[in-house]
């Protein structure tokens, strides 16, 4: 076991695509907005890079690089604003790659210059600090988006000895995206043809950049404890399960936590009453503020049980079960409403439409993105469905069990590691979960949880165990700096 108490204050450089409040297309933005903050509460020095997209305002100009300071490198400034907690957010401004009405695709389909955009982010955080002249003890980077950071931090900044020198750390949030692009890019990434190998870039002869990332890592990190097994395997792994278990060793699962001022029932602004595990009174008002938000209001609605959703609408978040319990019309028949708030694939935009369209008592579907939706959900609803095929971590059922809204889940990745299943004997537990990926099983765990509903003592113990359980960042920041000490001992080792 590693010494904590021996870790002295670290310079922390994080490289990260999205944080919250600057830009979020899901749980990566959330845990690039919170977890430099918990690092800093532990009295860590962390500086975040991240690109200044549409709408990112402020910041002062620390660097400028002209076109052509690296190979093929654009025109662009690094500006930077320090937030009361002590965290630096460094933004790359860049507007011919980044001041785009979105972050990564439109909807038809990925910007076609991708691997530039998310190749200038990892030089550029790499090039900034050294051009000021700093150093760092770790450098941590997130997902394929910024899997080049150790590897230019390898090949690139050998030379400036206070950088070269940090552990690396990478993150993986989502093994499904892998950052793959055609072989022929890469002498326009500055890299050289030698990294094109099986323990390089290479992957089936393109280039991925999230290989990049576990490759040139001292540590590779994953968002949850059963992910990190799940990963290594066939079945879960996309193609990188033998990659990874190749670097099993250095592969660790850190559960996400929770933004908990963000994300606290006792005093959310975005919630018309507030509530706590010591007094719930003011969740039946958020019910009632939901039920008449989302139109749902009338004759019956409040005794029935609302199961929520907010989700990307894609495939892992098994919205094709849910397809499944509708073409049988099981769905329907539960004795509960829906309220629905989410976007993605356009056949399932559909199929909620459809169903609310049919059944307009029943659900309520709103296809975009709320924050301030998002919020009355987790507060007002009864229950939270995520059925999803994989979930790294996933952070709804997280703030679904801090509001007293009990999930139901399929029991995979971050998922399992966060649920603690109901006993259908003791009533102990904090939420349903369910193991086949079918919508048999779905339709079954969602009877046996509106079955406990129906017991109102019961479900109430089931609120509160939930409500009390502790997802804060605490725990997983310390987890982090465990595993920064072990890169920092293993880059010392290279
Ligand atoms: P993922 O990152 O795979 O989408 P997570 O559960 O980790 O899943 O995080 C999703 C985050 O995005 C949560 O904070 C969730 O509230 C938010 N979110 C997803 N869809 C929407 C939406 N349509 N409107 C508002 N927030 C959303
Ligand atoms: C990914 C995963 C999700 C996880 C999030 C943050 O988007 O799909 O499960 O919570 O990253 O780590």
């Amino acid at each position: 076991m590693l010494d904590l108490t021996a870790v002295d204050t670290l310079d922390i450089l994080m490289v990260v695509s999205e944080a919250v409040p600057y830009s979020k297309t899901g749980g990566l933005g959330d845990v690039g907005g919170a977890l430099p903050g918990a690092l800093a509460r532990l009295g860590h020095r962390v500086t975040v890079v991240t690109p200044r997209y549409r709408g990112v305002e402020g910041g002062d100009e620390v660097a400028a690089f002209p076109r052509g300071a690296w190979l093929g490198s654009p025109e662009f400034r690094v500006l930077e604003r320090t937030h009361a907690d002590g965290v630096r957010f460094r933004f790359l401004d860049c507007p011919a790659y980044y001041d785009r009405d979105e972050l990564y695709s439109t909807p038809k389909g990925d910007f076609p210059d991708n691997h530039l955009r998310f190749a200038l982010l990892a030089r550029a955080a790499l090039e900034c600090a050294v051009k000021l002249g700093e150093g760092a003890s770790v450098v941590h980077a997130h997902d394929w988006q910024s899997g080049l950071v150790p590897v230019y931090l390898r090949e690139r900044c050998l030379r400036h000895a206070p950088l070269a020198g940090a552990g690396l750390v990478f993150t993986i949030h989502n093994l499904a995206y892998q950052g793959v692009f055609g072989r022929e890019v890469l002498p326009s990434l500055d890299l050289s043809w030698d990294l094109f190998t099986e323990a390089g870039l290479e992957f089936w002869n393109k280039i991925s950049f999230l290989k990049a990332g576990v490759n040139f890592s001292d540590v590779i990190t994953t968002v949850s404890r059963r992910y990190a097994q799940e990963i290594q395997t066939a079945e879960q792994g996309f193609g990188f399960d033998g990659i990874l278990r190749r670097r099993a060793d250095a592969l660790v699962g850190i559960r996400n936590g929770i933004d908990t001022a963000a994300w606290d029932p006792a005093a959310d602004p975005l919630l018309p009453a507030r509530f706590s595990a010591d007094d719930l009174t003011g969740k039946a008002a958020v019910k009632r503020a939901l039920l008449a938000r989302v139109g749902l209001a009338g004759p019956g609605q409040w005794a029935r049980p609302i199961i929520g959703m907010v989700s990307r609408m894609v495939d892992q978040k098994g919205l094709d079960l849910i397809a499944g319990a509708v073409n049988s019309g099981e769905l329907e028949q539960l004795d509960a409403s829906f309220v629905v708030l989410g976007t993605g694939a356009p056949q399932y935009e559909a199929m909620w439409r459809g169903l609310a369209a049919r059944r307009p008592t029943r659900f309520s579907v709103v296809v975009g993105f709320s924050e301030e939706l998002a919020h009355m959900i987790e507060g007002g609803a009864d229950l939270f469905l995520m059925p999803s095929r994989f979930e790294p971590c996933g952070l709804n059922q997280m703030y679904s069990l801090r509001y007293g809204t009990v999930p139901v889940v399929r029991a995979t990745g971050g998922l399992d590691d966060t649920v603690e299943q109901v006993d259908e004997r003791t009533g102990e537990g904090t939420g349903f979960k369910f193991e086949p990926y079918t919508s048999d099983a779905m339709l079954g765990e969602l009877r046996r949880a509106l079955r406990w509903f129906a017991r109102p003592a019961a479900w109430r113990r089931i609120q509160l165990a939930g409500m009390r359980q502790d997802n804060s960042w605490d725990a997983s920041a310390r987890a982090y700096v465990e595993a920064y000490a072990r890169a920092r001992a293993a880059s010392a080792a290279r």
